[in-house]
């Protein structure tokens, strides 16, 4: 079981995270790098807001991508580096931003010291990243099918949603559970049921974000 904290509006919620991540760049980049996991979709946009006004050095920090589409172009625009690219990157300039596109991806994470701080959102069928019902829990970063109910939920972004990839790649569950500091956060009363299961429910492969219980340093946030 994790606790959720409940925030007052969800600016408040993703300034919280920020100051999280500002303490901890300024702790951690005295003597060393910092490695910075992300997250697209709608969840983290307030967080990316605001760390746009952040004063600590960008160049100190890699940042790693938990999931990206297979087979678009990288400048397509709803791939995930141009998601991004316009809402962070273009803004914030990182010693060097990677998304997965290959099973080396753990090991590129594990030689620049492992995740510091992981961001994560939830789908409303329980995944993260792209992690779908029914992911092992000792899975890694690989490519993926998409399920219908994650194409539709994204087709919001796209003209039709046959236009919408059909596979991805994403970092596994166990990937994610080797950051270090974990952030889920969810916005919306569409997410609260989901995200109950998730925290106070049995641990089952049927909602993945439920293995985050299994983590010893998460915290869980949600607003309506
Ligand atoms: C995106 C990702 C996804 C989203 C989830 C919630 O990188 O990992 O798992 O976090 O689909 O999406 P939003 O935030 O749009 O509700």
């Amino acid at each position: 079981m994790i606790e959720i904290n409940k925030y007052k509006n969800y600016d408040e919620m993703s300034k919280w995270v920020v100051e999280q991540i500002r303490d901890a760049i300024n702790f951690n980049s005295v003597t060393k790098h910092f490695t910075l996991g992300l997250a697209t979709g709608s969840t983290p946009l307030g967080i990316y807001k605001y760390m746009r006004d952040e004063t600590w050095d960008s160049k100190k920090v890699y940042t790693f991508n938990l999931d990206e589409y297979a087979d678009l172009p990288y400048n397509h625009p709803q791939s995930y580096e141009h998601f991004m690219e316009e809402n962070l990157f273009a803004y914030k300039q990182f010693r060097y931003s990677y998304f997965p596109e290959n099973e080396r991806y753990d090991d590129i994470i594990k030689n620049n010291g492992g995740i510091d701080i992981q961001i994560l959102g939830i789908g409303t069928n329980g995944h993260i990243a792209f992690n779908e019902p029914g992911s092992p829990r000792d899975s890694l970063t690989r490519k993926v099918e998409l399920t219908e109910n994650t194409r539709k939920d994204n087709s919001r972004f796209f003209d039709i949603i046959d236009d919408v990839p059909t596979h991805a790649w994403t970092m596994g569950i166990e990937s994610i559970m080797r950051a270090k500091q974990i952030y889920l956060l969810a916005n919306g009363k569409h997410k609260k049921d989901i995200l109950e299961k998730a925290c106070y429910g049995d641990i089952t492969s049927d909602i993945p974000a439920s293995y985050l219980q299994e983590h010893n340093n998460i915290e869980v946030l949600y607003c309506d």
